[in-house]
This record gives structure tokens, sequence and C-alpha cells, in this order.
């Protein structure tokens, strides 16, 4: 798929995946080395990746988190951030794991998956907690983001995007509020 095509057809995928339909291996690894493949800050590569595709944690992040797509998929990636890179008080490590994260969800749209960014959940300890226990992240590293990855059970939204005026504009701020 052509780059511009592959920016254009990706979209989070909100609702349920086709849980019988795998994602290979081969298929993971590319996606996470696209990720792998991001800038990050001072080239530190903060973020880290857990590559999912055993039923049983599966089944458990899906219990734990509540969320559909974990629910569902097939596979998913976690990102975790070394918290302490960057030096004593400054942290890249947001900047770092969205890189990364954006170039696995053109990796995955790339390869003709659906995909998304399951964020907000892993904010409340409550679910982080468990879910990090569940996936042996150390005390010192923090689980940002579960991507599920997969094909879609059912049709998922397109959202529209504000038009170009609204968000940019030429040589000084001018954009249309
Ligand atoms: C930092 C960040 C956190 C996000 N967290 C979630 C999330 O927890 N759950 C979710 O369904 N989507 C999440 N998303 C996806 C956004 O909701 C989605 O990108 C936005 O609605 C635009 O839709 P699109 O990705 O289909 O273009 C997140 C996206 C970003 C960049």
């Amino acid at each position: 798929m052509e780059f511009f095509e592959v920016v254009q057809k990706r979209y989070s995928h909100k609702v349920a995946f086709d849980s019988s339909h795998p994602v290979s291996d081969e298929h993971l690894v590319k996606i996470v080395e696209t990720g792998m493949a991001a800038p990050s800050a001072a080239n530190g590569q903060s973020a880290e990746f857990i590559l999912i595709n055993d039923k049983a944690i599966i089944e458990q992040i899906g219990r734990i988190t509540n969320n559909v797509p974990l629910k569902t998929a097939p596979a998913m990636i976690a990102v975790v951030s070394d918290l302490g890179e960057g030096g004593p008080g400054v942290s890249y490590c947001l900047e770092d794991y969205a890189a990364a994260t954006e170039n696995m969800l053109l990796a995955a749209t790339a390869l003709g998956y659906s995909c998304g960014w399951v964020d907000w959940v892993f904010k409340d300890p409550a679910v982080r907690d468990p879910v990090s226990e569940l996936l042996n992240v150390p005390d010192d590293r923090r689980l940002m983001v579960i991507m599920p990855v997969g094909l879609p059970g059912e049709p998922g939204p397109r959202r529209a995007k504000k038009p170009f005026e609204r968000r940019a504009s030429w040589n000084r701020y001018a954009v249309i509020r």
C-alpha cells in the first residue's frame, strides 16, 4: 500500500475485532520493528514493547479492562516506557511512546489490519496495576498503551478530520477558529 494511502486508511477501531482470525508472529514482529524505527529524544529509545498473542493473557486483559477491542482482538502490542530515560528531571517518554505507537498503527494498517490506541483505561492504577502485573512489567517501567490488532469483527466508523484551514496556516498563525 502506498504511504499516503496508509495514512488515510488508518483509523481507530473501537468496536469488536474478529478474534478467530489470527495475526501472524511475522506480522507482529514487523509492526514492532516499525515502532522501534520511530524517532526518540536523543535516540533514547525509551519505549519498549510486549507482543501479545496468548489467548489466556488476552482474555485476562479483556476482563480487567472491560474494553471491547481488547476483549476481542486476536493480538495486541503493549508499549511500556522507561520513565527515567532522558536524564534527571527530564523525560521524553510520552513523546517517544507516542511516536512509536503511531508508527505501529501505520504498519498494522499497511499490512491490512485494523488497530487502535487504548490508553485512557491505563491512567487508572486500578486497571493499570493488574494488567502490568499480568504482563510482568517491572516497577521502573510504566504501561502506557495497548494497541489491539486484527481484522474487524464489525465495521468501525471513520472519523472526519477538520478542514486544512482550521488547523494550519502559512508563515504566521492564522488558523480559522
Ligand atoms: C494519546 C491518545 C490516547 C488515546 N486513547 C484512546 C483510548 O483510550 N481509547 C480509544 O478507543 N481510543 C483512544 N485514542 C484514539 C482516539 O480516540 C482517536 O485517534 C480519535 O478519536 C481520532 O480517530 P481516528 O484515530 O479514527 O482518526 C487515543 C489517541 C491518542 C493519540
